[in-house]
C-alpha cells in the first residue's frame, strides 16, 4: 500500500478522476491535446536526458571517430579487450558451423529458424540461456498494419515522424511491409494473440500511432513470442545446435576481411572456444545495463551493449548512438520494482498521466522521447510526488481504464501489472501507480542495410543491436516487430551468403591488434574492459538485498 503522507495527493487524483473520465469519453484519445512541433521540441530540449550538455562526447577511435555519442557508451567502446589476441591459437577450431548466432533474444532465435529452414547448419550462442533477453520481457504489444483502416503507408509515416525524420527509408519500408506477414509467420508458429469475439485481432493503440495497429497477447506479449520461438528452435535439434552462458567476446575474421566466427567465453567454466563459421549474425540486444545517467532500466542482466563493441572492433560502423530511449512509465515505488517496466498499453487503454495535484498535464500518446521529458518536466517543476526513498514520480491513473473499457479489463489485459503490483498490496483497479522515466531501449546501434547486413562481408545485425529503423526515437510495438523482421531477414541473408558459396581464408585478430595499438596511444587505463558482459557493479536497492549479479567475481 502507499504511505500514509501520500493521502492527500491520492484523493485529489480520485476527485479529478470523473471530470477526467467524462472528458476522455466525449473527446477519446484526444482528451489533451498532442503538443505541437514546437512544444514537442522545446520540451525535449529543456528536459529530455540525451539533450543535456555532458551527454554525448566525441569518440576517438574506430569506424565514428569524432562523432559525439552517449558519454558511457563511447567508454564502452574505447576499451580494452578482455584478453590479447596472443592469447589465442586460431588453428584450434572449437566448433565449426555455416552460421554462428550470436545472442538468443526473438531476433537471434527468428534468424536460427530461417536459416535452418534453408538446409544450413546453425549455432547460436549466448550469454546466459536461450529467451534470456528483453525479447521476453517486452509486455505491450507488436505493430502491424493489417487492419482494415491502416496500411503499411501510415504505419511507415507514423515510425519516420516518431523517429524525428533520422531512419533509414529502406530499413522503416522492410519493418512496415513485412509486419503482416510477420504477425501470421507468428500465428502459425503457434503465438496466440488477443482476439475480439467475433475472431479479429484484438488491436490497441500506442503512443505516436495514427491507428490502433497494436497486437498482443494480454501484457506478456514478448515471452508469447519469445517462448513460441524458443520451442521451436528446440524442435529443430539436428541443424540448430546451442551453447548458453557463453557470451562472445571477439569477432574473428580471415585475411580477406570476411567475418570467419568469433571468440567465446564460457561463464562457468571459464573456459574460451573458437568458432569458425561462414556467417554469423549478432543479435545481442541492448544497453540497459549501462544505466546511462544513472537511470534505472527495464533491461534484463545481459543488455550491456557487447554487440556493439564486437561489431565495432572489427570494423562496422555505428549509426545513432547519440540517442537513448526513456521509457516513459518506469515503477518508482516500491521500491522493489522501481525502474520496472509499466507497460504503454496502459495507456493505451486509457490510464493518464496526471500530477500530485490530479491535473492531466500531457497528451498520454505522446512519442516516447516526448511523453517522457513531459514527465521528468512535471517532477522537476515541483508538480511530481515523492517516494520514501527520495526518488519522484507522477500518477498514472489506473483505475481510468475500467471507468473507460469496463469492469474487468485489467485483470484481462493487464494480467502482468496486476501481479507486479499486487505483491505489494497495490490494487491497479482501485488505486493508480506511481512511474518516472527508466532507461529503456538503444535507439541506434550498428549499421544495416535492408539485408540485415553490415559493412562487413558475412556479418548480418538484427534487433536492438542495429541502428538506423527507428531513427532517433523508436515507437511502441516496433520493436517486437523489429526483432522478427530482421532477424528472418538476417538468417535468409546469412544463409543465401553461404549458399552463394562463400569461402574463409586464414583466420586473424590482427583487427583486435590494430584497435589495441589506437587505445595504447590513447592512453586508455588498462582496467577499463569490454564487452561488459554483466554489470559490474550492484545498485542500491539490489545491495541492499545482497544479490550477486557478476559471474566474473569483481564486484566491489
Ligand atoms: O510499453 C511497453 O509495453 C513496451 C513496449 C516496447 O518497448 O515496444
Amino acid at each position: 500500500m502507499y504511505p500514509e503522507y501520500m493521502n492527500a495527493s491520492l484523493k485529489k487524483v480520485e476527485e479529478t478522476r470523473e471530470k477526467r473520465y467524462a472528458l476522455a469519453k466525449e473527446r477519446g484519445k484526444e482528451v489533451f491535446t498532442p503538443q505541437s512541433e514546437e512544444e514537442r521540441e522545446a520540451v525535449l530540449a529543456n528536459y529530455h536526458p540525451d539533450y543535456k550538455d555532458d551527454a554525448r562526447r566525441e569518440i576517438r577511435i574506430g569506424p565514428n571517430k569524432g562523432e559525439r555519442i552517449t558519454g558511457r557508451v563511447a567508454d564502452v567502446l574505447e576499451s580494452w579487450p578482455r584478453d590479447p589476441s596472443s592469447r589465442f591459437d586460431l588453428s584450434r577450431i572449437d566448433y565449426e558451423t555455416d552460421i554462428l548466432i550470436i545472442g538468443a533474444g526473438s531476433a537471434g532465435l527468428s534468424a536460427a529458424l530461417e536459416a535452418s529452414a534453408r538446409g544450413l547448419n546453425v549455432l547460436i550462442a549466448t550469454k546466459l540461456r536461450l529467451g534470456d533477453a528483453n525479447s521476453m520481457m517486452a509486455q505491450g504489444g507488436i505493430q502491424a498494419a493489417d487492419q482494415k483502416d491502416d496500411s503499411p503507408v501510415l504505419h511507415y509515416m507514423d515510425v519516420i515522424g516518431g523517429g524525428h525524420f533520422d531512419n533509414k527509408p529502406d530499413l522503416v519500408e522492410a519493418l512496415v511491409n513485412d509486419a503482416p506477414k510477420s504477425i501470421k509467420w507468428l500465428e502459425e508458429l503457434g503465438v496466440m494473440f488477443d482476439k475480439e469475439l467475433d475472431g479479429s485481432m484484438s488491436v490497441k493503440a500506442g503512443g505516436g500511432t495514427s491507428r490502433n495497429r497494436m497486437h498482443s497477447a494480454r501484457d506478456y506479449t514478448g515471452a508469447a513470442i519469445c517462448k513460441t520461438l524458443r520451442d521451436e528452435v528446440y524442435n529443430r535439434p539436428d541443424t540448430i545446435k546451442y551453447i548458453e552462458f557463453s557470451p562472445a567476446t571477439e569477432l574473428i575474421l580471415d585475411d580477406k576481411g570476411q567475418i570467419a566466427g568469433a571468440i567465446l567465453y564460457h561463464l562457468e567454466t571459464k573456459e574460451y572456444s573458437i568458432v569458425k563459421a561462414k556467417s554469423v549474425v549478432i543479435s545481442t540486444g541492448g544497453f540497459g545495463r549501462l544505466h546511462i545517467r544513472n537511470f534505472e532500466t527495464t533491461n534484463h542482466y545481459g543488455a550491456t551493449a557487447d554487440g556493439l563493441v564486437l561489431g565495432y572492433r572489427a570494423g562496422a560502423n555505428l549509426l545513432y548512438m547519440d540517442s537513448v530511449q526513456y521509457h516513459p512509465t518506469g515503477a518508482v515505488f516500491p521500491e522493489q520494482v522501481v525502474g520496472f517496466l509499466c507497460t504503454e498499453k496502459i495507456r493505451g487503454l486509457g490510464a493518464q498521466p496526471v500530477n500530485k495535484d490530479g491535473e492531466l498535464f500531457v497528451y498520454p500518446l505522446e512519442p516516447r522521447d516526448v511523453e517522457a521529458a513531459s514527465i521528468i518536466r512535471e517532477c522537476e517543476n515541483g508538480k511530481g510526488v515523492k517516494t520514501p526513498s527520495g526518488l519522484t514520480g507522477i500518477w498514472l491513473d489506473t483505475p481510468l481504464i475500467e471507468m473507460l473499457n469496463g469492469e474487468g479489463t485489467i485483470e484481462s489485459s493487464l494480467p502482468a501489472m496486476v501481479r507486479q503490483f499486487s505483491r505489494f498490496d497495490i490494487d491497479i483497479r482501485k488505486y493508480p501507480i506511481l512511474i518516472y522515466p527508466t532507461l529503456h531501449y538503444q535507439n541506434g546501434g550498428l549499421e544495416i542495410n535492408e539485408k540485415a547486413e553490415t559493412s562487413i562481408p558475412g556479418l548480418y545485425v538484427a534487433g536492438e543491436a542495429s541502428g538506423g529503423v527507428h531513427g532517433r526515437n523508436r515507437l511502441m510495438g516496433n520493436s517486437q516487430l523489429d526483432i522478427i523482421v530482421f532477424g528472418r531477414r538476417a538468417g535468409t541473408y546469412a544463409a543465401e551468403h553461404v549458399l552463394a558459396g562463400v569461402t574463409i581464408g586464414r583466420l586473424t585478430l590482427e583487427h583486435v591488434d590494430r584497435y589495441s595499438e589506437k587505445l595504447e596511444k590513447l592512453g586508455i587505463d588498462k582496467k577499463r574492459i569490454s564487452p561488459v558482459i554483466l554489470p559490474d557493479y550492484i545498485p542500491d536497492h539490489v545491495k541492499a538485498k545482497q544479490l550477486t549479479l557478476n559471474y566474473f567475481g569483481t564486484l566491489t
